[in-house]
């Protein structure tokens, strides 16, 4: 008498069948997966995104920067602004001329300074992109003149006339301006508050993002890229009122920043300043 025991050992009954292809089944697509992965990193370059949209017109970001995109302080009251203070020195600490000189170019302004041999014969499987890789220009500190925590090292706080710093997010290849044109920025306060903000300065002159730190390379490849900055001095606002800022880029290549995307080449911010 055959048991079912060894009935199961004999010939594979259905069950054992169906397991089997499972197994075989789940092995394929695993071993389709596992392919699929390798030969996708092997198309990724370290030095460049794979996909980007084309014509992304970047977010902007201020300096001094908190939890929220507010700037409060008290003019009389030391310890009102001494952390905007000190989150400006350490955030500019990599500007300070003489580590610009050591690390970067002087190259000539109101030009692109494009470097694409050096980007193209990156072979980092053969290391060959360590002798290769694009220089940087210079954005010294000292542009930045009565902005820069230099010649004011409390950067207007302490008389109320504080200064912002702006950057435009870094974008791989954006070409920010034609026709030798820098885009530059500019800032307004919204509806009702126009009276309060007061006259503004902005440093380097006329507010520009010189085309001369464009295009950007990359993390990797660009290894001393210092991004340039915009600031701006409120020279006359108006005392214990939140006033509405809005930056925004001005360039004759990107695009504004349309309904869908707001935050495209512009930053809001308030700002309050406390007589006491
Ligand atoms: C940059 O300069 C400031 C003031 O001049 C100084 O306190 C700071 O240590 C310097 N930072 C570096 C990295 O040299
Ligand atoms: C930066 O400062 C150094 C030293 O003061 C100067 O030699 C260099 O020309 C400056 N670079 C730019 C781009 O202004
Ligand atoms: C980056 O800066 C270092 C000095 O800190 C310098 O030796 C090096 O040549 C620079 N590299 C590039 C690609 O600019
Ligand atoms: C600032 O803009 C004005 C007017 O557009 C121009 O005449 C001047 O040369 C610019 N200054 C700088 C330093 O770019
Ligand atoms: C500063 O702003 C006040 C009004 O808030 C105005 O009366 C005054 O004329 C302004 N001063 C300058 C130098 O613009």
């Amino acid at each position: 008498k055959i048991t079912n025991k060894e009935k199961r050992e004999g010939s594979p009954s259905p069950p054992g069948l169906i397991l089997l292809f499972y197994l075989v089944f789940y092995l394929f697509l695993a071993g389709m997966f596992v392919l699929t992965m390798y030969i996708m990193l092997l198309t990724l370059d370290d030095y460049k995104p794979t996909w980007q949209d084309r014509l992304a017109t970047p977010g902007m970001m201020i300096r001094p920067k908190g939890d929220q995109l507010e700037i409060t302080f008290s003019v009389s009251e030391t310890e009102s602004w001494d952390g905007l203070i000190q989150n400006l020195n350490t955030f500019l600490s990599p500007y300070n001329d003489s580590y610009q000189v050591q690390t970067n170019d002087n190259c000539p302004p109101d030009q692109y300074f494009i470097q694409e041999d050096s980007a193209e014969v990156n072979l980092p499987s053969l290391s060959l992109s360590l002798f290769l890789k694009p220089r940087s220009c210079q954005f010294n500190r000292t542009m930045l003149e009565e902005c820069s925590g230099i010649s004011d090292r409390f950067y207007g706080y302490s008389s109320g006339q504080p200064c912002i710093l702006i950057k435009l997010n870094r974008v791989i290849g954006m070409l920010p301006g034609k026709d030798g044109q820098s885009p530059y920025v500019t800032c307004g306060a919204k509806r009702e508050d126009s009276d309060s903000m007061g006259q503004l300065a902005y440093y380097p002159p006329n507010g520009t993002f010189n085309l001369m730190y464009y295009p950007y390379y990359g993390k990797k490849a660009q290894v001393n890229y210092t991004q340039p900055l915009v600031a701006v001095k409120f020279l006359n606002a108006s005392m214990n009122t939140d006033i509405n800022v809005e930056c925004k880029i001005n360039s004759n290549t990107l695009i504004e920043g349309t309904e869908r995307d707001k935050f495209a080449g512009r930053v809001s911010f308030k700002l309050r300043i406390n007589s006491k």
